[in-house]
């Protein structure tokens, strides 16, 4: 009588099933359905895979389905917590807040699958100008992670995001492995990946065509490594903007190795603002073995970097750069000025090497050129264009 009667209550503690020691949180065993709106099931299958004293999976299987925004935080009682997207997750056409899911406090996350994080960016792109103005309506990025460590990301699909495609924030030794990202040309500022106050990054094999930075990694990071990253179209792989708000500390150690660029305003660069607003460094920077097709500016570094009018140009960046290399890059310029070091006139970029660089312009604009100011690289190997052939012209004035 008394097990007949508890039957129903245990039912409730656990919609878990196991699979070889693992257990297997489905959200369609909390009621989500495909076509149909899953905030809450997701929400309530979380819970309960987070609270799981076995490693557990949570898991979304084919289908497509609505979402809200997700909080999914930790800490999680059993580590490793898995999360395998098979579906695709379709944000609100019309809507604000942080992200559609955002991870945080969480050890040893695996998210996985071949399943899509759809931001239905399309009709919130216009309205996006953050990157003009100061105050803007924020929208949504795709994936939000904050504070996770020790966690791989592989083989999804973020799509279409509103704002960023993938935020992380405060994150340390997490992987990004075979991820595609994928929003059109025209649409601002969905960077594919932003990457700021985080250490030991890696983002691999992965292919990035957006209408931002592919990668763009901002202030107070530390060790990030981007290897066999294909982007484009987009505003290339990006270490910055630099220098624009007070909190912002260095940035040390940037690998970007083996990556294919192509139709992008940008190839790799290095931004910072004028006029800083604090003074700090970002060094140990190397770019190598990178492939460039068609790219507007394929090497630059840019202190003067001041979109929109919105900085004093005449106030030199406060931003110290040193130990840079670019090494092995070739291809194609879409503009004549193929390498551009334009480094603060008050605090001069250090030890810049700059090695077997072979682009080629096809264009009628001019010879292919590099322009430089305030650095005196050291130079090896092949130079096409020639690389800072006038003299640096430390403490020169501005052109502005
Ligand atoms: C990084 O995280 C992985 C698990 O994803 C772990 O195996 C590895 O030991 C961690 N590395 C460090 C240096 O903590
Ligand atoms: C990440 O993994 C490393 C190595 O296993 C471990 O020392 C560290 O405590 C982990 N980080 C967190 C926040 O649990
Ligand atoms: C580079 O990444 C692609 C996926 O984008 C993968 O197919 C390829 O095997 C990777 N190459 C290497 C050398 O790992
Ligand atoms: C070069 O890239 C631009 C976009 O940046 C694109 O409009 C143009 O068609 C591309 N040209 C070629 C020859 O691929
Ligand atoms: C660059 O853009 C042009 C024009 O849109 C396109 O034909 C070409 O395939 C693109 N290049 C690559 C490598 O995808
Ligand atoms: C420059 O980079 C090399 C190699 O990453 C490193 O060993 C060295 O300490 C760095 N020097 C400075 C001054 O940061
Ligand atoms: C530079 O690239 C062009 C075009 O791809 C190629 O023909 C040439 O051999 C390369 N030069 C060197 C020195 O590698």
């Amino acid at each position: 009588m008394m097990g007949l009667a508890l039957l129903p209550l245990l039912l409730l503690l656990s919609l878990a099933s196991t699979i070889q020691g693992q257990s297997i949180f489905d959200v369609t065993t909390y009621g989500a359905k495909p076509n149909t709106d899953i905030t809450q099931a997701l929400a309530n299958a979380w819970t309960e895979a987070c609270a799981s004293t076995t490693p557990s999976t949570l898991l979304i299987p084919k289908g497509v389905y609505q979402l809200s925004q997700s909080n999914l935080k930790g800490p999680c009682k059993s580590v490793p917590i898995q999360v395998q997207v098979e579906g695709t997750l379709q944000a609100p056409i019309h809507t604000k807040g942080d992200g559609l899911v955002l991870f945080s406090y969480i050890d040893q996350l695996i998210l996985s699958g071949s399943g899509v994080f759809d931001g239905q960016g399309k009709s919130g792109w216009e309205k996006n100008n953050c990157h003009k103005k100061k105050i803007c309506t924020k929208l949504p990025m795709n994936l939000k992670f904050s504070f996770v460590t020790n966690s791989t990301v592989k083989d999804i699909t973020s799509l279409d995001s509103k704002n960023f495609h993938i935020n992380l924030l405060g994150c340390k030794n997490v992987t990004f492995q075979h991820v595609t990202i994928n929003a059109p040309d025209e649409s601002p500022n969905t960077d594919g990946i932003h990457i700021s106050s985080s250490e030991e990054i890696y983002i691999l094999d992965s292919k990035i065509a957006t209408g931002d930075d592919c990668v763009s990694v901002g202030d107070s990071n530390k060790q990030v490594t981007i290897t066999n990253v294909t982007c484009g179209p987009g505003h290339g792989i990006s270490i910055g903007s630099l220098g624009k708000y007070t909190k912002e500390k260095d940035v040390v150690g940037v690998t970007v190795k083996a990556c294919k660029i192509f139709n992008t305003t940008n190839g790799v660069r290095i931004k910072t603002w004028p006029d800083s607003a604090v003074a700090f460094m970002a060094s140990d920077m190397h770019f190598e073995d990178i492939e460039m097709e068609n790219v507007s500016n394929p090497i630059i570094i840019d202190q003067e970097y001041c979109p929109w009018n919105q900085c004093n140009r005449k106030v030199p960046s406060k931003i110290k750069i040193s130990n840079v290399s670019f090494k092995n890059i070739r291809g194609t310029s879409a503009t004549p000025v193929a390498v551009k070091l334009v480094c603060s006139k008050s605090i001069p970029c250090e030890g810049v090497e700059v090695a077997d660089i072979n682009l080629t312009y096809s264009g009628n604009r001019g010879p292919i050129v590099s322009e430089c100011a305030n650095v005196m690289p050291t130079i090896t190997g092949v130079q096409n264009p020639q690389i800072c052939a006038k003299p640096a012209t430390i403490g020169a004035p501005s052109t502005d």
